[in-house]
């Protein structure tokens, strides 16, 4: 019997609460009008407090690979530093070079994290003018030093910091301006909590600039054109309007929960998944750098995580995730991010204890 609710406990898409999803199905208003222009406006003033800048924020009517497509078109002039240890900092190396940007991969082994001194040496070259950085690895559950890289990064005034927060911003506290970023971008259905559709993407003026140097390579996806209808609150194409509702609503439980009091429930429930999973199995990246909103666990036992899950869906109505790509049977993932609380991590933990008799 398919249930009618399984609870996610996988990094995206989560839960979603009931007065946002029904927050989306709110009557559709026409994005050429006031009240269209009130609620873009009213987003922009939450956003920026939200992220902590004075800067843009854009939304795209896309999922966070088009912003990070994006933000590689608009912001490389020259060549691109991508750093890579994980799979979605591969994909967007491949994003670069698909879209025919000059770029080189600085990898390093997946359960390790990128280093500031690493990211300094090859910026020293002064091939580059642009550095993508996956700060929260979903893949391998790896939290990369955001702070100390773009420190590093700011040394060269010529060089954008382009981050890839998908799996954090929403969990953990981005001020973009004070770390200096150039674009900060996430999908809304990772910490926000909303369902797949729409990303947040703050953008500096640094790399504003920037896009007007370069040779327009996209339409859909142009900073300058998105910049256009922005200063007149609006978007240059339809936008997902029910996103931007439900967003809205979103933003104010964040602000009535507390943003330190929301990052610090993030922080709790890494600890307990991370104690939990030291206790009965091992955690796959180097200490020092486990994600707060996702936990990759070493699949030490050799237990089945699909028969695992399927148990977990059938009969208590969850679902983990299992590891990501070539780490599929080696690792499984339970992501504590969005409205979950610890209560909840709790319930999932006891599941899997029984399950697996693990008491
Ligand atoms: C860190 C990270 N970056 C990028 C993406 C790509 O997001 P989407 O598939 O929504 O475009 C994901 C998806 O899980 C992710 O976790």
């Amino acid at each position: 019997m398919r249930r009618a609710h399984v609870k996610l406990f996988v990094p995206g898409p989560i839960e979603v609460r009931p007065e946002v999803l029904q927050a989306m199905a709110t009557p559709q208003i026409y994005h050429r009008t006031p009240e269209f222009r009130e609620l873009y406006a009213e987003l922009q003033t939450k956003l920026k407090k939200f992220l902590y800048t004075e800067q843009t924020v854009f939304l795209f009517t896309s999922s966070s690979t088009g912003a990070m497509e994006a933000a590689v078109l608009n912001c490389v002039k020259k060549k691109c530093l991508n750093l890579v240890n994980g799979a979605f900092a591969k994909r967007w190396h491949e994003i670069t070079k698909t879209c025919g940007i000059p770029c080189e991969a600085l990898e390093v082994p997946w359960d390790k994290a990128i280093r500031p001194e690493q990211v300094e040496e090859k910026l020293k070259t002064g091939e580059f003018d642009a550095v993508t950085l996956v700060f929260n690895e979903t893949s391998t559950g790896l939290m990369n030093p955001l702070a100390e890289i773009a420190e590093v990064v700011r040394k060269f005034p010529d060089v954008l910091l382009l981050v890839d927060a998908v799996t954090a911003m929403g969990g953990v506290k981005i001020e973009f301006d004070e770390l200096g970023l150039d674009v900060c971008l996430a999908g809304v259905q990772k910490c926000f909590g909303l369902p797949p559709g729409l990303t947040v993407c703050a953008v500096s003026e640094r790399a504003l600039k920037r896009a007007e140097e370069v040779k327009p390579r996209t339409y859909y996806f142009n900073f300058l054109v998105m910049l256009n209808s922005h200063k007149k609150n609006e978007t240059p194409a339809t936008p997902t309007i029910p996103h931007m509702f439900a967003l809205n609503l979103q933003l104010d439980y964040f602000f009535e929960e507390g943003l330190e009091r929301r990052f610090a429930r993030h922080e709790e429930m890494a600890k307990i998944v991370q104690t939990w999973a030291k206790k009965h199995f091992d955690i796959y990246p180097e200490e020092g750098y486990w994600s707060k909103t996702v936990t990759c666990i070493k699949n030490t036992r050799g237990i089945s995580v699909d028969e695992l899950n399927k148990t977990l869906i059938r009969e208590y109505g969850m679902r983990i995730s299992n590891g990501y790509g070539d780490l599929r049977e080696k690792t499984f993932r339970i992501a504590h991010m969005g409205d979950l609380t610890p209560a909840d991590i709790w319930g999932l933990l006891r599941a899997i204890e029984d399950i697996l008799n693990l008491r």
